[in-house]
């Protein structure tokens, strides 16, 4: 067990003891806690802690612990903010599931990261250590990023340190991206399926999403995207032309130009999330940014996945007047992203362990991948994977027509099996039934015990006679 959870079972033990206490009584001492409960004096001092940030205790130094009375207000009547709030705009049920840690126990095949093992905790932990030694990064940051983090961002794209704008994870680029860019009722054109965080993102600033079909080779078809553009008048377009989450399909390099140049004759930003940029797993695609002089392309690329998810650091790469528009934008929103996060990424990206730990991964996320592709198509057919994804972490799995994914998903969830649901993924309607099996952080024997459960939901699934 980890100091966190004999902590945390410390402080549920002290909680209900000094709930019962007279309010002003002393407990006993930490030396005391420790030899009673059998743990160390870290765990004491933590437990306390969590108890007096609840409000339950107050430590004085010198004179010792003492239980307090937690001052709340009495809960009123909230219900007139239904009424003032008017309706929800973001449903964001399906993106807070997919944030949530995998249940104890429970086979990860929903999971968006790295297995914590496979995480570089120990160059993250030193680089923040590091960084919190550092008074420069204690203080205020250029609201655009820190000039050196930018100089690599700009390095790996491409481009130039000026034409990077540092952000707090990729999310907060989209939001930054879609409210300087467009206004509410405006609409945004979106491959379908997509990244529940896009959507999410572009209901929150209000945009109508109006939906691409993807071809069978991975990318939008140039005239149905023309198509698209044309009838909604959208001036973004936010795609993923790499290793696509949640399909794992990627545009062809031959259809690079071709579609770039669509977005250019409608006068329309191509935002290129590059969300898995360092998960390929064959081959080495050529940015859409790379081939973008007219600065068409805003390309997104997040540290969150390939380092640990508290490192919330991303960049936008952009070219001409639209860098300053969302740097005015973003200052707006958030001032600048925390200089201790920006100096330990750049710590751990310009460090000598990275591009191990960027090989290593890639290595394990192949193997995984292939087991796991290999199990789906043992125990639901081969017509359950039409693609096996050449970047990021995820196989896009058909279920038979009938199916009910949401359904498939909640019994999985219930056998032990977090898998996701795919209905949610889609902008409009679903062209049937599927689920996002994620082969990152389960490991491979497990995962494919994983699969045979789902296949048996799926065999015994409920059919209308
Ligand atoms: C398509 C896509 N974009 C971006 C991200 C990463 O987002 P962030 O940088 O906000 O963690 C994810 C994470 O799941 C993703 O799937």
């Amino acid at each position: 067990m980890n100091d966190d959870s004999s902590a945390r079972r410390l402080a549920d033990t002290l909680r209900s003891v000094v709930r019962t206490a007279p309010a002003g009584s002393r407990l006993p001492s930490s030396r005391a806690l420790a030899a009673e409960h059998g743990v160390g004096p870290v765990t004491v001092a933590t437990a306390l802690r969590l108890l007096a940030a609840e409000g339950l205790v107050e430590t004085r130094p010198g004179e010792g612990t003492f239980a307090r009375r937690a001052s709340t207000t009495p809960g009123g009547d909230t219900a007139w903010q239904l009424t003032a709030m008017g309706p929800a705009t973001v449903q964001a049920t399906a993106l807070g599931a997919l944030l949530r840690p995998p249940r104890p126990g429970s086979v990860p095949l929903s999971s968006g990261y790295l297995a914590p093992e496979h995480q570089p905790h120990h160059l993250v932990s030193q680089a923040l250590a590091r960084a919190a030694r550092r008074p420069a990064s204690l203080g205020r940051v250029d609201p655009t990023g820190l000039p050196e983090l930018r100089a690599w961002f700009a390095t790996e794209a491409g481009a130039r340190p000026d034409d990077v704008l540092v952000c707090a994870g990729t999310q907060a680029a989209l939001a930054t991206i879609l409210s300087s860019l467009c206004r509410p009722g405006d609409a945004v054109v979106m491959e379908s399926p997509t990244y529940l965080g896009a959507l999410a993102a572009a209901q929150a600033a209000g945009l109508r999403v109006v939906p691409v079909h993807r071809g069978p080779d991975g990318a939008p078809d140039p005239q149905d995207l023309d198509r698209a553009l044309q009838a909604s008048g959208a001036r973004v377009l936010y795609a993923q032309p790499h290793g696509a989450n949640p399909t794992g399909t990627s545009w062809p390099a031959r259809t690079h130009r071709e579609l770039l140049a669509v977005a250019r004759r409608h006068g329309c930003f191509v935002v290129e999330d590059d969300w898995a940029h360092d998960f390929v797993l064959a081959g080495s695609p050529r940015p859409l940014a790379a081939d973008d002089p007219d600065g068409t392309v805003l390309h997104l690329r997040s540290l969150t996945k390939s380092t640990v998810p508290a490192l919330r650091v991303a960049a936008v790469v952009g070219r001409g007047p639209v860098v300053a528009r969302l740097a005015a934008g973003r200052t707006a929103a958030d001032l600048y992203v925390s200089g201790v996060l920006q100096h330990a990424a750049l710590d751990v990206v310009t460090g000598p362990g990275w591009r191990r730990h960027v090989r290593s991964a890639r290595t394990l996320l192949i193997e995984r991948r292939d087991l796991l592709a290999a199990a789906v198509t043992r125990h639901l057919g081969a017509d359950a994977l039409t693609h096996v994804p050449d970047q990021g972490l995820h196989l896009w799995v058909r279920l038979p027509d009938d199916a009910d994914d949401l359904a498939l998903a909640a019994a999985a969830a219930t056998a032990g099996v977090d898998v996701t649901a795919g209905s949610p993924w889609w902008v409009s309607e679903p062209a049937g039934p599927h689920l996002r099996v994620s082969y990152s952080a389960a490991d491979p024997a497990e995962a494919a015990q994983g699969v045979e459960v789902l296949a048996g939901l799926v065999r015994d699934r409920p059919r209308t006679p």
